[in-house]
């Protein structure tokens, strides 16, 4: 067999939020398939990095008061040690915002246009006048031309599901600012996609992705291609287009190209990696992208029509994979199903979900189902009961009884056999993806295994006289059946694996290491692979991520990831100098809290009712709820930011801001006022 040279990717994600249970799909899923072909012989590079440019990135690091880099650094930081627990394990993990992205987005760039796949014009586009930026339409908001409804983004209404354009919004204005957008000119610049119909019918056809992705864009490219534009202006967080000074790369130009990046680095680490090798126009390499279903345009037209265009290889295959459901809906905040990769490693074995991913994945684009119930029905069913009782089984009396040394003697050879003859089967499965086919496979297997000790009952024979050797030779064959499973399972299961290899003493395994079995060979002492699964361990985990979550409002899915970030900095906020005008601004005022009360679901909040003079009442929704008991909070005074836009929260519409100071928990004191000071009065 010739040695494959692949190299793997996972689209690369977004640094403005916390890793969650979605992203984790498409990790796992490309970790598995990339230990797989390690572990089967083939040369396999993995390499990844954050998408670190554009809007929503900048206005993530403006909220915090810290620079793009700084916020893209700190977010890589959490990034690169949860992937570590989750046994991601890239060979490269790099950052689009690198001067390896910036080099090679400038020459494709530069030949695509010396080749006439360039074009400009000027368009008409939403500005905030305020602050001075073009306003993508998920930064409008206002009412519904159609129902009148407030607060519609600048593309469709979600209450009567009219679509329009942000013109057409009534009193619109930008989420950023406030202020009402006007309509501005300014020249882009276009990928001519058209230009590559012919290539991107056949490309789409020829065995790079499923049948069922190329239908799907068969409608678009049916439909005639436009152009694609791939500039911003000014101020965007990202690359500067070469000889267009304020014109900058849109950040899906420069994304994919990260990939390219991502190698060239590492290949500037590792002697054994050449990047034209794998990268030339006719390389024999392979290039394999793992995504979304929500971003197959980018990587099934533009991606490969920018390569092919620039005179580079096109990608062996796009492997696509649909969305992440928890307990049958889509991740929710209130349900406590946003759950966050760091809130499950608090609380749970990474390799449950790993398993539980493996068990469920196929190389299809139907969605996957996170059902907590059933995962932990299955991880203890198939990993404890089944794979991990094999070897507990047997392993005692191999200690005890043999001095720790398995038998000479394979007394099973037939099961041996049909385990081994198994290896190809499983081995086709994983590299078509068909992970859920190849764990029942496996766990057929320690059906037969497990069903063959039964049978011949190791413990009963332990108690009888003079038989030994049967003993010695039950219990070598159970563990011998073990260690084959965990070949099996290995690309799945790392973890489990180290530790069996350890247990066995052996090795790490290789995927070939199915054709032998292990005979008169010493065995260490026996620890525990891996603990059942505890039903109250899951549900603190879910009540977790709901406390975590509780206080956030209801945002649209792509940004509810990036607001959760700010939980998990743990920083202190940089505080930038500001000038008196701006302090000046904020308007600060005595309160008097004439009511306070729980919120059903809210973890962290409760509600006050504020007397801010002048018969004024407010409604405030503060993070206090663990430092005071509502009732001690009536009657106090305290200082509130009284011009604070509303803010929108799950529980109802939050009308300010007390203040307060402390660490956090029960260290937590409102700011209390001498009681001269009387509610409406301003604090200066
Ligand atoms: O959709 C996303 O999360 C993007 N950050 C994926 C980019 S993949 C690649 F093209 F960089
Ligand atoms: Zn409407």
């Amino acid at each position: 067999m010739s040695q494959r040279k692949i190299l793997v990717t996972s689209a690369l994600p977004y640094a403005n939020g916390p890793l969650h249970m979605g992203h984790l799909v498409e990790y796992i899923q490309t970790d598995i398939w990339v230990r797989f072909q390690k572990q089967f012989g083939n040369t396999c590079t993995y390499v990844c990095a954050d998408d670190a440019h554009g809007t929503a990135i900048s206005l993530h690091a403006e909220k915090q008061g810290i620079t793009p880099e700084e916020s893209v650094a700190l977010i890589n930081k959490e990034r690169v040690r949860d992937f570590g627990e989750f046994m991601v394990e890239f060979d490269n993990y790099h950052s689009t915002h690198s001067p390896e992205n910036q080099t090679l987005s400038e020459a494709i760039y530069l030949k695509l246009k010396e080749k006439g796949h360039i074009a400009s014009r000027s368009i008409t586009q939403a500005y905030d006048p305020e602050k001075e930026m073009f306003l993508a339409d998920r930064y409008i908001k206002g009412e519904c031309p159609k129902c009148g409804t407030d607060d519609q983004y600048g593309d469709n209404c979600e209450k009567c599901g009219a679509t329009y354009s942000p013109a057409d919004l009534k009193n619109a204005r930008s989420t950023i600012s406030g202020a009402t957008p006007i309509e501005k000119d300014s020249e882009h610049f276009f990928f001519k996609l058209s230009d590559f119909g012919d290539f991107l019918q056949e490309w789409t056809r020829s065995g790079t992705i499923s049948d069922e992705i190329a239908n799907k864009l068969a409608e678009w490219l049916d439909a005639g291609l436009q152009d694609w534009d791939i500039s911003r202006d000014a101020p965007y967080f990202g690359f500067e287009i070469p000889g267009e000074p304020g014109k900058f790369f849109y950040v899906w130009l420069d994304a994919p190209i990260g990939y390219m990046a991502a190698f060239e680095n590492l290949c500037q680490k590792r002697d054994d990696l050449n990047f034209d090798e794998y990268w030339k126009k006719d390389s024999d390499c392979e290039v394999h992208h793992f995504i979304g279903k929500d971003i197959v345009n980018f990587h099934c037209l533009f991606w490969p029509a920018m390569l092919k265009g620039a005179d580079y290889r096109t990608p062996t295959a796009v492997n696509v994979h649909g969305y992440l459901t928890v307990n049958g809906e889509k991740m929710s905040k209130s349900r406590g199903t946003f759950i966050t990769a760091r809130t499950w490693l608090d609380h749970l074995d990474p390799e449950y979900l790993r398993y539980y991913y493996a068990a469920k994945l196929s190389n299809r684009i139907d969605d996957l189902d996170l059902n907590t119930d059933d995962l932990v029905q299955r991880v203890n069913s198939d990993l404890v009961g089944k794979v991990v009782n094999i070897a507990s089984r047997n392993a005692g009396f191999i200690k005890k009884r043999f001095g720790g040394k398995l038998s000479s003697n394979n007394m099973v050879e037939e099961l041996t056999a049909d385990f081994q003859q198994a290896g190809d089967r499983i081995a086709a499965l994983y590299e078509n993806r068909e992970f859920s086919k190849a764990m029942r496979e496996i766990m057929a297997l320690a059906d037969k295994a497990n069903a063959w000790i039964d049978e011949v009952k190791p413990w009963v024979v332990a108690k009888e006289e003079g038989k030994d050797q049967e003993l010695h030779d039950i219990c070598s064959a159970g563990i011998n059946l073990f260690r084959l499973l965990m070949i099996y399972l290995k690309p799945v299961l790392p973890g489990m694996a180290a530790k069996a290899e350890a247990f066995l003493k052996i090795e790490p395994l290789s995927w070939a290491d199915s054709q032998t079995v292990l005979l008169d060979h010493e065995v260490a002492k026996f620890k525990p692979l891996m603990t059942r699964v505890e039903s109250d361990k899951v549900a603190a985990m879910i009540e977790a991520s709901k406390e975590v979550l509780a206080q956030m409002a209801e945002q649209k899915p792509a940004e509810a990831a990036s607001l959760a970030s700010n939980e998990w900095l743990e920083k202190e906020p940089v505080a930038e100098e500001i000038k008196f005008d701006d302090f000046a601004k904020v308007d600060l005022r005595i309160a008097k809290i004439v009511n306070a009360e729980h919120v059903e679901g809210a973890g962290k909040l409760l509600r006050l009712t504020l007397d801010i003079g002048e018969a004024e009442t407010r409604n405030i929704f503060a993070g206090i709820k663990s430092a005071y008991a509502p009732e001690a909070l009536i009657g106090k005074h305290t200082v509130m930011v009284a011009n604070l836009a509303p803010r929108k929260m799950k529980f109802g519409v939050s009308e300010g801001m007390v203040l307060a100071a402390g660490p956090g928990g029960s260290d937590l004191w409102i700011l209390e006022p001498h009681e001269g000071a009387q509610p409406g009065m301003r604090v200066m």
